[in-house]
């Protein structure tokens, strides 16, 4: 079979590693990739929205299976556009349809969704610029820290947290009267504030049907110990040790299973991977976001740890029989750590020159932001490359993780020294 990757992060390296890998798969392409990809499979320069081109590309190469890695072209209706396309239906596409993606794309429609399902969740009301002030007298209400969340996609800025009921008001008027975030805070969902520990849950479901991903926490800020500015993401640990049998189970009951059949209730097209972001309260899990894709650099440390065939489970999502597979995960813990271009996740350079990566012995590479020039790799975003090593405890994987970063160089590289200091 031959199948198209799209997008260009360490997370669609890590998938075009495991399809790479299949029997199941002939060819494997990557749009628009990074320079790891192009050393396992072919780049096409088509970027990840442009629905046309890939159609054209997709009939030209006999493509069978499409894998979306990012939210954009799913909120964007790339699987609607396939299945209403005579020439394209047949083609299996891995990821949600537009009404799916809308569990990623509106925190209003997540936020409903979860309360109609019953799904422990943080309480919430949402606003828009005529209720601006019942948003205010509705703060009024509530006890610090406030959580305001801009409804609509804006690149993982839109949530802010504050202390202060007064800056809480202000910028309540900043996002829905002076459009902060754009369109995306036109709406304005105001939560209650959840205190307890973060990770994510990985599922993947053909709509009715669904098994389990291995558990992740991310560390999102750029400096250590959790402080300053959010990032893409820093680094990931895979599975995250309080998340004990009893707790996942809790999970499974009361959110992953609700989750699966409140889409097949709803009739909501889902193909593809739901990544939970939950916070632990006391004992118990509360959902604080869904997102339509897999998790970067999440996947980076998941995916090596699932030793079932990715493209089996694929097809198998693509003809809803995920019922017939029992997953096969490996016990030993991953650790992925991110380094990143100085200044990110504000103004940085690019171009680079990245050495070391022939050195790296016993871990796995992922690139996210990288491209090849003639013979030299460089960097080509904020977050540069991904280390994951594998070891029966997550600190001796983190041991591995930086021994082998220390090898790595290009100037103004940063990295969080950190992981795992909270576990
Ligand atoms: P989100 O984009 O919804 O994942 O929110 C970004 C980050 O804000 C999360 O990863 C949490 O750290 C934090 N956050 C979101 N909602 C809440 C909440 N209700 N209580 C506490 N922290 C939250
Ligand atoms: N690492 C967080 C995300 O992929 O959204």
């Amino acid at each position: 079979m031959n199948i198209l990757v799209l997008g260009s992060g360490g997370r669609e390296h890590t998938f075009t590693y495991k399809i790479a890998q299949s029997n199941l798969c002939k060819n494997v392409f990557v749009a628009p990739g990074n320079a790891g990809t192009a050393a396992i499979a072919t780049n096409v320069a088509i970027a990840v929205t442009d629905f046309e081109a890939i159609k054209e590309f997709v009939l030209k190469e006999k493509i069978e299976m499409v894998v979306v890695g990012p939210e954009g072209p799913l909120v964007n209706g790339i699987t609607d556009f396939f299945a209403q396309d005579n020439e394209l239906k047949k083609v299996s596409v891995i990821g949600p349809s537009q009404e799916g993606a809308r569990l990623e794309g509106s925190k209003e429609y997540a936020k409903e969704f979860l309360y109609r399902h019953r799904i422990p969740t943080a309480a919430y009301q949402s606003f828009t610029a005529s209720t601006v002030n019942a948003g205010k007298q509705f703060l009024e209400t509530l006890n610090p820290p406030y959580v305001l969340k801009a409804d609509g996609l804006a690149a993982g800025k839109g949530v802010l947290i504050l202390e202060d009921i007064e800056e809480a008001k202000t910028e309540l008027e900043n996002m829905l009267t002076n459009k902060k975030f754009g369109v995306a805070s036109e709406k304005v969902v105001i939560e209650e504030f959840l205190d307890g520990i973060e990770l994510s849950v990985f599922v993947l479901t053909d709509g009715k049907n669904y098994v389990t991903l291995p558990t992740a926490k991310d560390y999102k800020r750029i400096g250590e110990g959790d402080t300053g500015l959010n990032t893409g993401g820093m680094g990931a640990i895979s599975p995250v040790p309080f998340a004990d049998v009893d707790f996942m189970n809790k999970i499974e009951t009361q959110i992953i299973q609700p989750t699966v059949e409140g889409l097949a209730k709803e009739k909501i097209d889902y193909k593809g991977f739901i990544f939970i972001g939950l916070i632990k309260v006391g004992d118990d899990p509360k959902v604080i976001e869904y997102n339509v894709r897999m998790g970067d650099p999440e996947t980076e440390a998941v995916l090596p740890r699932v030793k079932t065939d990715l493209v089996a489970l694929f097809n198998h999502v693509s003809n809803q029989t995920l019922d017939q597979v029992t997953i096969e995960i490996d016990p030993r813990s991953a650790t992925t750590v991110m380094t990143v271009s100085g200044g990110y996740p504000e103004a940085y350079e690019k171009g680079k020159v990245i050495t070391g990566i022939d050195q790296i012995e016993d871990a796995i590479v992922f690139h996210a932001g990288t491209k090849r020039v003639d013979s030299k790799v460089v960097t080509n975003g904020g977050r540069v490359i991904a280390v994951t090593s594998l070891d029966n405890d997550f600190r001796e994987a983190l041991k591995k993780s930086y021994r082998n970063i220390e090898k790595l160089h290009f100037d103004k590289m940063y990295y969080r020294k950190d992981l795992g200091f909270d576990l």
